[in-house]
């Protein structure tokens, strides 16, 4: 980390390309720092970025201010009605709200739910693997990483298999809008048209296993109840699309980043070959080192001031735990990817009352995949100088992870 001046460009090609010595330079240099290209606060520290998730104060209902501002003369129009569906995403909605819906939805996705995937999940793997080039280079992230979580989802949702490529459409329509890019009109626009057809697909889809209810989520969420309580048929298909979108694309860059850090040191990635119960610690490094979540939104929902800088309300800020992940004053020699590394908890599932949902489900996927390829291939080389990430604000991923493979002797 320098010390030289830091621009306001978080999506320049620099900042995309290593968000670790961007973010990292204000962490070192401007902890509380307000960024005027796109006028939000950016929280480096890993001390301040916990104190915030846990912390009411921030908000995290970014969907309100949007529709008040932006939306409220045009109640019909394709954009309010899917900002409605992403206002009643428990993600966004912070307390009493947040605690009833949190609730009600871990009622029907436990971790008993996720434990009897596992089985499945190793199968899709194997399949998706069956399915690549024999020899050769192989992009991992189209063939591999990117379809999985989406076939797992959609699975457990209880979407039935024909219909899944329409799923990942819609899927990938909303993350444009959902992770913030660069083309704000366009991705608009295409995430309202793939969030209402998905919802009216889900509803179709929810109004069957109402009456022929099955071992899925959606039939689960429609039964779940707590103190007199359920969801809404609203909040019921909200929820199907935050689940759908939630479990897909970052679940991708899990994989992929994990890979990727793993074919960066082969010798790591030999040891886990040799003993993968190191999985365990593993999969945390991966989150730490080079997680999905590389910020967080929020909205301050009252004026805080932090060291010397007053942040207001109503004003923007981004938790970046891209920056507090590699914090030095927590961790020894952060930039450093260690398996066994022990430490604190990292904040790549964010902390506290909104920490991932998914988290059990994610940490699973990510094993069961990265293992499934090292179990498979024993040559395994990244086939690229160039890496190219998707440049968004709040994800790290990676659009392609070409890898030269060889297969294991006897496996097919
Ligand atoms: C490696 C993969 C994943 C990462 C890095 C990740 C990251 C996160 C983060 C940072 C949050 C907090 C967002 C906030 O506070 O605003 C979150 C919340 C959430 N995640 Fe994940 N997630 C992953 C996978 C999944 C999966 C597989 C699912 C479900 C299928 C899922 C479902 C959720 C839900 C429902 C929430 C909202 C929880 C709440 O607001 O109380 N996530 N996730």
């Amino acid at each position: 980390v320098t010390n030289a001046p830091v621009t306001d460009d978080m999506l320049s090609a620099a900042a995309v390309r290593d968000p670790y010595a961007y973010f990292g330079r204000l962490r070192e240099t401007a902890p509380v720092h307000f960024n005027e290209r796109y006028r939000m606060w950016l929280l480096t520290r890993y001390a301040d970025v916990e104190a915030a998730f846990r912390d009411p104060r921030f908000s995290s209902d970014r969907i309100t201010p949007f529709i008040e501002q932006r939306l409220s003369d045009q109640p019909e129009t394709g954009l309010a009605r899917t900002f409605n569906i992403l206002a009643d995403w428990l993600v966004f909605k912070d307390p009493p709200d947040h605690g009833r819906l949190r609730k009600l939805v871990s009622r029907a996705f436990t971790p008993r739910a996720v434990e009897q995937m596992q089985e499945r999940i190793e199968l899709i793997a194997s399949q998706l693997l069956d399915a690549l080039p024999t020899d050769g280079t192989v992009d991992l992230i189209r063939g591999f990483a990117y379809p999985l979580p989406a076939i797992v989802i959609a699975e457990m949702l209880g979407v039935p298999p024909s219909d899944r490529d329409l799923f990942k459409g819609w899927s990938d329509d909303i993350s444009a809008l959902v992770f913030g890019g660069l083309d704000e009109v366009g991705r608009h626009d295409r995430a309202a048209v793939g969030m209402l057809e998905l919802a009216s697909y889900l509803t179709e889809l929810i109004d069957h296993y109402e009456t022929e209810p099955a071992d899925n989520l959606i039939s689960a969420l429609v039964r779940a109840e707590g103190e007199g309580d359920k969801l809404s048929r609203d909040e019921v298909v909200a929820t199907c699309t935050l689940l759908l979108f939630g479990g897909h694309e970052t679940t991708t860059n899990l994989i992929g980043n994990g890979l990727l850090a793993l074919l960066q040191h082969p010798d790591q990635l030999d040891h886990l070959r040799v003993e993968p119960q190191d999985f365990r610690p593993a999969v945390e490094e991966f989150l730490r080192f080079d997680g999905p979540a590389k910020a967080v939104a929020r909205v301050m929902a009252e004026d805080v001031v932090i060291g010397e800088q007053h942040l207001r309300r109503g004003d923007r800020v981004y938790l970046v735990p891209a920056a507090a992940n590699r914090d030095p004053r927590v961790y020894d020699d952060p930039d450093v990817f260690d398996i066994r590394r022990e430490g604190p908890q990292h904040l790549g599932f964010a902390f506290g009352p909104h920490y991932c949902l998914g988290a059990p489900l994610a940490r699973m996927e990510g094993t069961v995949a990265i293992r499934a390829v090292l179990d498979r291939f024993d040559g395994l080389e990244l086939a690229t100088d160039e890496l190219s990430w998707h440049p968004v604000m709040l994800n790290r991923g990676l659009m392609e992870l070409p890898v030269a493979l060889r297969r294991r002797e006897g496996t097919l």
